[in-house]
């Protein structure tokens, strides 16, 4: 069976979501981020620091190209991963797609916590925050809005909640 890819904004419920799916239909779960953490031994943190972003994003690349071919698998990407080369058409001739949508503030109230190890919104304050998401999530949805399926994640805040997106992604994907 095809991999199944979720995309989408950071703090969108990728991984918390992806996991459960991968549970659900007795798939393995994969998180692009911790594949790349594990095949170079460096935090995706680490690799920003010293390679910059556009090496982090060869690495992506080249990661993502080897990750979405497994198969039986649930796949989570990083939130910029499908908006570089040409990684959305790569994901959409692979994999079943899948984009988790939700609104700027969401986003923002799930980052709060996260964001000490997310090296694009470290250090922000909530306000820079809001306004960083908002800005790059216009130019990014574009790419995010090419998966086969989308989800509104907008409510899900809790284990109910994310039942309910796993069962609404079960029914999307006939599985
Ligand atoms: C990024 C999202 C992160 C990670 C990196 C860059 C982005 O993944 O790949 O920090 O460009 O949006 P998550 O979406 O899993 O946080």
């Amino acid at each position: 069976m095809k991999s199944i890819v979720l995309i989408g904004y950071m703090g969108s419920g990728k991984t918390t979501v992806g996991r459960q799916l991968a549970l659900a239909l007795g798939r393995t779960f994969y998180d692009l981020d911790w594949y790349i953490e594990m095949r170079y031994h460096r935090s995706v943190a680490q690799i920003f620091a010293e390679r910059g972003e556009d090496g982090f994003r060869e690495l992506e690349r080249n990661m993502l190209h080897e990750a979405a071919e497994f198969e039986d698998i649930v796949l989570s990407c990083g939130g910029g991963t499908p908006c570089f080369f040409d990684n959305m058409e790569y994901i959409r001739s692979v994999s079943e797609s899948i984009y988790l949508k939700a609104t700027p503030e969401v986003l923002a109230q799930h980052l709060q916590m996260g964001k000490v190890e997310r090296p694009l919104i470290k250090g922000k304050s909530p306000e820079e925050l809001l306004e960083y998401i908002r800005t790059t999530l216009a130019q990014r949805e574009h790419f995010y809005m090419q998966a086969k399926h989308i989800v509104d994640v907008t409510l899900l805040d809790n284990y109910d909640k994310l039942q309910t997106s796993v069962q609404i992604i079960r029914k999307e994907l006939n599985l």
